[in-house]
């Protein structure tokens, strides 16, 4: 039997707990052993929590208890998380980890202090979809050329109502919130930072480097008028806002903003809640990868495929490959270039 101990039980800590209830046999069949959440911590005891697993605001109770094999971390924010999952790491424990603004700034280091202890954070790049494991392993082979999507559920929720049915921003940000989609602060999901701290964790993966949010050119959606809206459906383009990675020589050019796509595209036909990335690699050519980028249950289908893969391959980091390059280091193209 392995324990977890869940650090935030909100939407996706919810749906990790009710997930690993409810599909409990396909669970254990494919982890090779019993996945028991054991204990969740939160901040606020009074507010009712929708689990069957004990409660308490005693962050301790998991890290200090020797019995708890596997900490996911779901709470937000970075320094408070980072502290949190260091003492986890330091005290021999694997973490699994949703928040991409801890990544973004700590990830190196992390990975560094975690060594042999699993480490993972599929759920932190788009929600369900594996694209981390695509990254990592699918696409290992390549040198990857490009990697450009939709990587923030809020957004495009907003932008395709806002094109398809003239819903307001801020009654359409309103409705992300209320569905869960959002962060905390949304001016993470509407001024492009969400994007890109999952985009730095990919593009950490794919070229490794360590390149932190305030050395890339990010632009959000918050400046998106009534006449941007009107041009696009009029000459027949969509708007997104779109991570874009691109190896240009040994450079490479990070950059978030929104842009006009033709409907005909692939990219642009991505609706709603839902993610679509684009990663180019020098042999494989194009591939595409489409799912629910935010949302408790898709959040947290990746959370627990992290958790049966620490089940399955017990110690030893396969990322840790992934930093080293053989060969010359790209740099970061500067962001008014
Ligand atoms: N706020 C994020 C989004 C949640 O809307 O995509 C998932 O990372």
């Amino acid at each position: 039997m392995l324990k977890v101990g869940i650090i935030g039980i909100g939407t996706v800590g919810t749906s990790v707990a009710n997930i690993l209830r409810d599909n409990k046999n396909i669970i254990t069949a494919r982890a090779g052993v019993e996945i028991v959440p054991t204990i969740g911590v939160v901040s606020n005891l009074n507010k009712k929590r929708d689990v069957e697993i004990e409660i308490t605001d005693d962050v301790s109770k998991v890290l200090e208890d020797e019995s708890i094999d596997i900490v996911i971390e779901l709470m937000g924010g970075i320094e408070k998380p980072y502290e949190i999952v260091k003492r986890a790491l330091e005290n021999g424990k694997s973490v699994v980890t949703a928040n991409k603004a801890l990544l973004a700034y700590h990830r190196y280091e992390l990975q560094e202090l975690a060594g042999d202890t699993p480490f993972e954070f599929e759920a932190a790049v788009a929600g369900g979809i594996p694209i981390i494991n695509a990254l990592r392993d699918g696409l290992s082979a390549n040198n990857i050329k490009s990697i450009q999507g939709i990587m923030n559920g809020t957004c495009n929720f907003m932008l395709t109502k806002m094109i398809n049915e003239g819903v307001n921003y801020d009654e359409i940000l309103k409705q992300a919130q209320e569905l869960g989609y959002a962060e905390a602060d949304p001016t993470f999901d509407v001024g492009g930072f969400d994007t890109a701290h999952k985009l730095l964790i990919l593009g950490s993966i794919a070229y490794g480097i360590d390149i932190k949010p305030e050395d890339i050119l990010i632009e959000g959606i918050q400046n998106i008028d009534k006449t941007d809206i009107e041009f696009a459906k009029e000459f027949e383009y969509n708007i997104k806002l779109l991570g874009i990675a691109k190896k240009v020589g040994n450079q490479i050019e990070l950059r978030v903003h929104p842009v006009l796509i033709p409907q005909d595209k692939m990219i642009a036909k991505v609706d709603g809640v839902m993610n679509g990335i684009s990663v180019v690699g020098d042999k494989v050519g194009e591939t595409m990868y489409y799912g629910a980028g935010a949302g408790g249950d898709a959040t947290a289908s990746a959370v627990i495929a992290n958790i049966i893969d620490i089940a399955r391959r017990g110690k030893g980091s396969p990322m840790l490959g992934f930093e080293k390059q053989i060969g010359e280091k790209p740099t970061l193209m500067p962001k008014d270039e």
